[in-house]
């Protein structure tokens, strides 16, 4: 461990915090406060202790729960449903893959780690503030240096046909963006949506049919957690509710581009 790494301090309720350590710094809890050299001293899956006697644990951070205590630009695609994306998307190393928009950078590092470091990303944000967070919040977590960030709105980008082993969406309208993202996306490969409300899915099904997209499935993601406390077991009483649904659609064989 040295200083610049990220990590997460865990206390005894379970409440997680995530800092960066610097020399001289000092990290904050209501229950007391901890310098980050002594962090540092305790190492990865070593304990320290609030000036108060608080107890916390030390942890390198995980992809997901970087993404969930990052700070945010945008509200990032929900890891349980990032993780599905990959498999949805049936990504692999080496795969290249278009994404908007980009957000906070949440779905890009699951696109990134998935692809590797022979992999590309291509990440298109319309918003500079959004843009400009989702570089700094994907940079400071990840050195693959697979990720192209491009400022504007995919449907305004100049794209090669066929190029694109899937495309990821998480956007209110991707509807506006289909036209390019099909045209880029190779024959029988995924395009995969994250939306909120239903209302979004059925418009884009609805406006799908006018592009060589079949539509593969629709599914919610829902994770159920346990409290396990023995002889205390049970669902939690505090679960993560919805987030959104993911449509899967597969680009067809243009029969109107294939020659007769
Ligand atoms: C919900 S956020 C995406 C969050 C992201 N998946 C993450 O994990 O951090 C939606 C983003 O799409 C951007 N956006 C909306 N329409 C767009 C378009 N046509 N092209 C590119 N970006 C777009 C918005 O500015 C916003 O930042």
């Amino acid at each position: 461990m040295r200083f610049g790494e990220w990590v997460l301090l865990k206390d005894v309720k379970g409440r997680a915090y995530l800092l960066r350590l610097r020399e001289g710094g000092v990290f904050g809890h209501h229950r007391g406060n901890v310098p980050h050299e002594e962090i540092l001293r305790a190492g990865f899956g070593g304990r320290v202790r609030t000036h108060l006697g608080e107890a916390l644990s030390v942890h390198r951070p995980s992809l997901e729960e970087y993404v969930l205590h990052m700070r945010r630009a945008a509200t990032p695609t929900y890891p349980k449903d990032a993780a599905a994306m990959v498999m949805l998307l049936d990504l692999f190393p080496g795969a290249r893959v278009l994404e908007a928009g980009t957000g906070s950078g949440g779905l890009t590092l699951f696109l990134s780690r998935a692809v590797g470091r022979e992999g590309r990303v291509v990440s298109y944000e319309k918003r500079p503030h959004h843009l400009r967070q989702a570089q700094e919040n994907v940079r400071a977590f990840s050195d693959l240096d697979n990720v192209d960030f491009l400022l504007g709105g995919l449907e305004e980008a100049q794209l090669p046909e066929e190029a694109f082993d899937g495309v990821a969406l998480d956007l209110m309208e991707p509807w506006t963006v289909l036209e390019k993202a099909v045209r880029a996306l190779k024959t029988d490969r995924f395009l995969v949506a994250y939306l909120p409300n239903i209302t979004q899915v059925l418009e884009l099904l609805e406006r799908a049919q006018a592009h060589p997209l079949a539509l593969e499935k629709v599914l919610e993601v829902q994770h159920r957690t346990w409290d396990l406390r023995p002889p205390v077991a049970h669902p939690s009483f505090q679960q993560v509710g919805h987030t959104a649904f993911l449509v899967q659609m597969r680009k067809w064989k243009d029969s109107s581009s294939t020659p007769s």
